[in-house]
């Protein structure tokens, strides 16, 4: 039974580390498009992350260039090539900063490019807590070692190489700066789920993951930021990698959505505490505007309106192959002949993880109107 149970975890592996992906495309099925104030005149954007918000880092790693995400059909939609964005097209972090007036993020790890309106530390894979942390916990982080405090000395080294005031970071140009923190820990929870961890032992791991989440927080206010949106956790059981993983026939274990409630339990229990957690450092940096990101309720939105959207299939991947979810964890999008939908704009899931570029744009619409008068925007 163990050298099985390692056959599985090792076959797990590999398909992660082959792949790590999402997302893009459908300006048409938006509605009437609604205009986000500019308002905040932000300068620059900063974002920390994982796959969600990656847009080129991973693949600038040594094990990430062998990863799906380094070639096509990822970028097919919108880049006409692989960028290194887990999806067909944009990411919600496109849409915000091209909404806010400013050119895509630029990914850290290209050396030649140009920071001057922000820079991208997300890195596809990577995890909340440092790689050694979890595998304390027998946990593998089978892509990247890239974590979040990784990502944050980055930034540190980053802010020390492009700002004169060495005292305090970039202090008195930092007002009109967005940070994005995460989303971020998502793969925490998902190496522990698909490395046989039980939802219970998960849950116990969410005290330390949101922890890690606020630490960095703390870091971008002490280096001066103002203006920091702190996302929450996906649905989890509504996503095709899930579904599959975990399909069971006792209807009992599906919720209205046909979604696996007790992993969307666990998305709400990381997001309780992740808003907990930002509401204590709220109370001690009240001139900081710490907005949550309520990823979560986006994506139920889009889920339950997705019809009046334009999506027609909300539970299969666009790209990927076998069962009822069209995804197969060893087989997944970017392998060999696995087929790519004909249309991605009516799908939510582009490769079973991450949303198709349609999905994110109604996300990022969402999330702004939710997020930007919270951060005084509107006003
Ligand atoms: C697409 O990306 C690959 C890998 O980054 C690169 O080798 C190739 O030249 C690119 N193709 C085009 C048409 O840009
Ligand atoms: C970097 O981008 C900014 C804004 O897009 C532009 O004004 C500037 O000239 C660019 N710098 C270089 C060195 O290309
Ligand atoms: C992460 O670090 C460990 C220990 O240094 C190393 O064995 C492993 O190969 C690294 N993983 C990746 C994906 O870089
Ligand atoms: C950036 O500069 C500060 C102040 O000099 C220093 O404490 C910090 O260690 C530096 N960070 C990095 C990553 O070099
Ligand atoms: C569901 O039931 C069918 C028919 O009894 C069985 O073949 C299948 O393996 C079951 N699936 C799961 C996930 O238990
Ligand atoms: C908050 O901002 C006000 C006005 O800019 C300033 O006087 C005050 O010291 C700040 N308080 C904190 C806790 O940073
Ligand atoms: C979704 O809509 C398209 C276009 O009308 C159609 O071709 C496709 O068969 C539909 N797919 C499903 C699963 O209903």
């Amino acid at each position: 039974m163990a050298a099985m149970r390692n056959v599985s975890v090792l076959l797990f592996l590999v398909v992660i580390v082959m792949f790590i992906g999402v997302g893009v495309e459908a300006a048409r099925m938006i509605g009437p498009h609604k205009p986000h104030p500019a308002r905040c005149d932000f300068h620059q954007i900063y974002q920390l992350g994982d796959s969600i918000s990656d847009t080129g880092n991973l693949i600038r790693e040594p094990a990430g260039a062998r990863t799906a995400f380094a070639h096509l059909p990822y970028g097919e939609t919108f880049f006409g090539n692989a960028t290194g964005r887990c999806s067909n097209g944009q990411l919600m972090i496109d849409f915000i900063a091209s909404a806010v007036g400013l050119p895509f993020l630029n990914p850290y790890k290209n050396v030649e490019a140009n920071f001057s309106s922000g820079a991208n530390f997300a890195v596809a894979g990577s995890t909340a807590l440092p790689a050694e942390t979890l595998a304390k916990m027998k946990i593998v982080s089978p892509v990247t070692n890239s974590s979040l405090s990784i990502q944050l000395d980055w930034m540190s080294t980053h802010f020390n190489s492009t700002c004169d005031n060495t005292k305090k970071g970039c202090a008195g140009n930092l007002q009109n700066l967005l940070f994005m923190v995460g989303e971020i820990g998502g793969n925490d929870y998902n190496y522990a789920l698909l490395q046989g961890k039980t939802t219970k032992q998960v849950k116990g791991m969410v005290p330390e993951v949101v922890s890690a989440v606020m630490r960095a927080v703390r870091t971008i206010i002490q280096l001066g930021g103002t203006r920091i949106v702190v996302p929450g956790n996906f649905p989890i059981g509504c996503l095709p990698i899930y579904l599959t993983a975990f399909q069971s026939n006792d209807s009992a274990l599906y919720d209205e959505n046909l979604c696996l409630s007790h992993l969307n339990s666990l998305s709400r229990y990381h997001n309780h505490h992740l808003k907990q957690a930002i509401k204590v450092v709220k109370q001690e940096f009240p001139n900081v505007s710490i907005v949550y990101g309520d990823y979560y309720n986006a994506f139920q939105s889009l889920y339950k309106n997705a019809a009046q959207l334009g999506f027609n299939v909300t539970q299969r991947s666009c790209c990927g192959t076998g069962g009822k979810y069209n995804f197969n964890l060893i087989n997944m999008c970017g392998g060999p002949n696995v087929p790519i939908c004909q249309d991605p704009s009516r799908h939510l899931s582009w490769d079973g993880i991450h949303l198709t570029e349609a999905a994110y744009k109604v996300m990022a619409t969402w999330l702004m109107d939710n997020i930007l008068p919270k951060l005084g925007c509107n006003a």
